[in-house]
């Protein structure tokens, strides 16, 4: 039976670590996720085996209620609101990680008992049983980083949902410091308290209850100052903390596939949070500690205030001047999402690609509101995987491209990145639109986007605004495109 629990583990990890590996690339994304999807099966009904948990009603039970929430949950939540659902899934994972961890304490605590009632209630021979310190520092790391990940991705699902505005108070900098240092002292104290006996109603449980309550107010005030536009960097982080919490319960219950899973979740989690500074130009400590004090930039009204000039347009023109185009670029943002145009866009790309347009989409890495978020909205649509051009790879382009679309971006077009130096986005990586000869945006007015700023490039003379909401704005396009041609 051990060899087969060996085994069946062994097999989940190679299926993660192949199922990671065909994230890279939207073609494989879906099978992907669900050879990773078949190795947690594996897992979990291994480690029941492991621990003898064989009540099969109440494991199909909890399958299917867990199953229907989350095929609920999934159906439910709207596209733009899948970066705080993904908040709540790293919250989620990191206090599962805390309370596991926790209740390995509560079994000492049993077997305390256990120990003191077969020797005649001698007390004193349950002294053997009290834990070790190695065991005691892990429960505290898992608690530790599982209590800051919970506390801290909620704080980051209410700025995202926008239910909580505040970027937190004066002395903030002050009181994080100081909580640190109080979680310090607790886990020192719970680690040298661990052979002391009685380990759970002694020092032990209080050092653990105030672990956990100083890690919760931690986790609330690392995630509370960090501005809007650099939740996205967050969000990773706590990624990864929610995967070394569960790292630490597996050493807690000597169980591989928790410590290979989390360390995955663990690493994965790291090199999406690099990926994501690199495209704001930000390092990991500046975004951490640069928003402390800071004011928020997320919905803030742009600056300025008198008219200036733009020229604004309407689909007719869109319509000809994308037919008499040899080349167009799509930018889609936040705001096709927003308006669910993706198929609609994809229909237009569709008649233009007929009548020998080239047509490409480019996208930023921290367009939308989660990584991956274009890509996964243009799938959806159908939209062929290789006509979806990363950043890095179509700047160069944008130059000798007749008309560049943006549908509903903003921030990430916006060339106060590149030239001004007091701007909040100044560094960030920018879709170079401005060098093509024609640009089109779609939005419904002048408001600014993520990052709460002015966007220039709506007063550049080759830039035409074309209001409304995306979707119908394209359809009007759409009508025409279709009208415009031969009968
Ligand atoms: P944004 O800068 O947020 O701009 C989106 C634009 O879409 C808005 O200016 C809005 O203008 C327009 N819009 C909204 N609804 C629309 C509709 N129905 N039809 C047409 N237009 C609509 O978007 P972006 O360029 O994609 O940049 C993303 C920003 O979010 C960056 O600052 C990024 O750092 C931040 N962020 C990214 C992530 C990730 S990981 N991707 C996560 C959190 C935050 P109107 O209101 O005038 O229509």
């Amino acid at each position: 039976m051990e060899t087969v629990i060996t085994l069946a583990y062994l097999v989940a990890a190679a299926l993660f670590i192949y199922g990671i590996k065909r994230l890279s690339s939207p073609v494989t994304a879906r099978g992907g996720n669900r050879m990773a999807a078949v190795g947690m099966l594996i897992a979990v009904v291994a480690a029941l085996m492991e621990e003898r948990i064989l009540n099969v009603p109440e494991l199909i039970a909890g399958l299917a209620l867990g199953g229907a929430i989350g095929a609920v949950l999934a159906k439910r939540v709207p596209m733009t609101a899948m970066p705080e659902m993904v908040a709540a899934f790293n919250g989620f994972g990191g206090i599962a990680s805390a309370l596991v961890a926790s209740a390995e304490v509560l079994r000492y605590y049993a077997r305390e008992i256990g120990v003191a009632a077969e020797a005649g209630g001698d007390i004193s021979a349950v002294a053997t049983a009290a834990f070790d310190r190695p065991l005691a520092l892990t429960i505290a790391l898992s608690v530790l980083i599982g209590c800051v990940t919970f506390s801290g991705s909620f704080v980051a699902y209410g700025k995202l949902s926008e239910r909580l505005k505040s970027n937190g108070f004066r002395g903030l900098r002050a009181a994080s410091i100081l909580v640190g240092l109080g979680v310090l002292a607790a886990t020192v104290w719970m680690v040298v308290a661990a052979p002391a006996f009685p380990a759970v109603e002694g020092p032990v449980m209080t050092s653990l209850v105030a672990l956990a309550a100083l890690a919760l107010v931690l986790g609330v005030f690392l995630v509370l100052p960090i501005g809007g536009a650099d939740m996205p960097v967050v969000i990773a982080l706590l990624n990864s903390y929610s995967g070394l919490a569960a790292a630490a319960t597996g050493f807690v219950l000597s169980n591989y596939a928790l410590i290979v899973s989390g360390a995955l979740v663990g690493a994965s989690g790291l090199i999406l949070t690099k990926i994501m500074c690199d495209a704001m130009n930000r390092s990991l400590a500046n975004v951490l500690l640069g928003g402390f004090g800071a004011e928020a930039t997320g919905g803030a009204a742009a600056a300025g205030g008198e008219e200036r000039p733009i020229r604004s347009t309407s689909a007719d023109d869109v319509a000809v001047l994308l037919s008499y185009a040899s080349s167009v670029i799509v930018v889609p943002g936040y705001g096709l999402a927003v308006a669910q145009a993706q198929h609609e866009v994809r229909e237009m790309a569709e008649i233009l690609e007929r009548q020998g347009v080239e047509v490409r989409y480019a996208i930023h890495p921290v367009a939308g509101r989660m990584p991956g978020h274009m890509n996964v909205l243009l799938a959806e649509a159908n939209v062929p995987y290789d006509k979806l051009v990363e950043m890095d790879d179509i700047n160069a382009d944008f130059a000798t491209t007749d008309v560049v679309l943006v549908v509903g971006a903003n921030d990430v077009v916006n060339p106060a990145a590149r030239t001004d130096k007091t701007s909040p986005i100044y560094g960030m990586p920018i879709l170079n639109v401005d060098e093509a000869g024609n640009v089109i945006v779609l939005k419904r007015s002048m408001r600014a986007g993520y990052a709460g700023i002015e966007n220039e490039l709506f007063y550049n003379p080759k830039t035409q605004m074309l209001f409304g909401d995306a979707k119908a704005s394209i359809k009007a396009v759409i009508d025409e495109l279709k009208a415009l041609q031969p009968a």
